[in-house]
């Protein structure tokens, strides 16, 4: 932990495959003073996600590439230390894009507003980046708002062991539905069985992965919240019933590499599959109501919520990849700094 120098992670060169701490300089500047209107903020829990890798990359996305020598992107929650803002009050628990550094300048200019937590929070704050985060709000939106599951219906979700995937599974479960993950591993499956009450599991690093799947959805698949894309989206998707919904959250099995998505798309024509892209923020102006709702589920155990928190600023380069290698439970999260 850093009180004197404001360490941030700069993005060097554009990563090739798995990403690589060369692929960052580490610099030290200053610790920040606030100008006219703006407030400075210690960063204490940095969200790793998925998209950090596509924001380090130029493809087509829904936001601007980070630029080679700008401070990495990342999703964080901190700690107003000073201010000169009127949004802002010294002590003031915030949320926002407050990227891979210690400290952070909050201002009028910032494209996406930090926002300010309540005082007293029903849930940890690492909890406020995954289950009644970013996270479990696109869980949210994208099963009920674009899934629309109905009760008895079976809803698939893959990554399920993750940090979206495992808040789709126990909302789909809120919802009735019968429920399925697929993860990689024994352990994982066994986990979002017994611990997080999903029906059933499929191991898709078990060589009979497909028979398990064709096993636990004997009625076909009615939703389908889509993490993956690839050879696990191509086999749910020829287990899809007539106009069955798959909202397509990512597909996370193509982001280190350079290569298109290919599949069989056919059921989509055949059996009128509505897929729907979506990117969390489309909701935003719902996420007020959908946060309180998700932090009453958490706070009164029915929906459990797991982090995977790793510590040290330092280490947010090599951390971000277990998020490919499968090495976290739930959500993946740097500290950087004590509360
Ligand atoms: N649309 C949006 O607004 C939005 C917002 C947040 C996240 N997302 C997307 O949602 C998905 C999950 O994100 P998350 O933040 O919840 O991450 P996460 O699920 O916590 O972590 C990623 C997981 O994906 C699995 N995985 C990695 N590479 C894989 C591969 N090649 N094949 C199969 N599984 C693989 C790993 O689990 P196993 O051990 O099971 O392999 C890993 O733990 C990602 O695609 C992400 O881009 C979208």
């Amino acid at each position: 932990m850093s009180n004197n120098v404001n360490r941030q992670f700069r993005l060097k060169s554009r990563p090739v495959g798995k990403i690589k701490t060369t692929d960052f300089d580490l610099v030290e500047e200053p610790v920040p003073t606030p100008g006219p209107g703006e407030a400075v903020i210690r960063n204490l829990y940095l969200s790793l996600d998925p998209t950090n890798r596509i924001w380090m990359s130029d493809m087509d996305q829904y936001m601007p590439p980070v630029e080679i020598g700008a401070v990495m992107r990342g999703g964080g929650i901190g700690k107003v230390v000073a201010s000169n803002s009127d949004a802002y009050k010294v002590g003031d628990t915030v949320s926002g894009l407050l990227g891979w550094q210690d400290y952070y300048v909050a201002g009028p200019n910032d494209e996406i507003p930090v926002g300010v937590l309540p005082a007293e929070l029903p849930v940890g704050l690492p909890t406020m980046l995954g289950a009644c985060g970013l996270t479990g709000l696109t869980a949210y939106f994208g099963l009920l708002e674009l899934g629309q599951p109905k009760a008895g219906e079976t809803v698939v979700v893959s990554a399920a062991a993750g940090a979206v995937g495992s808040v789709v599974g126990q909302i789909a479960k809120l919802n009735g539905c019968r429920t399925v993950g697929i993860a990689g591993g024994p352990e994982k499956c066994k986990w979002i069985v017994e611990e997080l009450g999903f029906d059933a599991a499929v191991d898709y690093k078990a060589p009979d992965w497909r028979e398990q799947l064709e096993a636990v959805t004997p009625d076909g698949i009615d939703v389908n919240f889509e993490n993956v894309g690839g050879e696990i989206m191509e086999a749910v998707m020829a287990r899809m019933n007539l106009f069955s919904r798959m909202p397509l959250c990512g597909m996370i099995s193509g982001y280190n590499t350079d290569e298109p998505m290919r599949g069989d798309f056919s059921p989509i024509l055949m059996r009128r599959i509505n897929v729907r892209g979506f990117i969390v923020t489309d909701f935003m102006e719902k996420y007020a109501e959908a946060t309180m709702e998700l932090a009453t589920w958490v706070a009164t155990g029915k929906i459990k919520s797991q982090e995977t928190i790793v510590e040290g600023l330092e280490n947010a380069p090599t951390a971000v990849n277990k998020l490919f290698e499968g090495e976290n439970l739930g959500k993946l999260v740097v500290k950087i700094a004590d509360e």
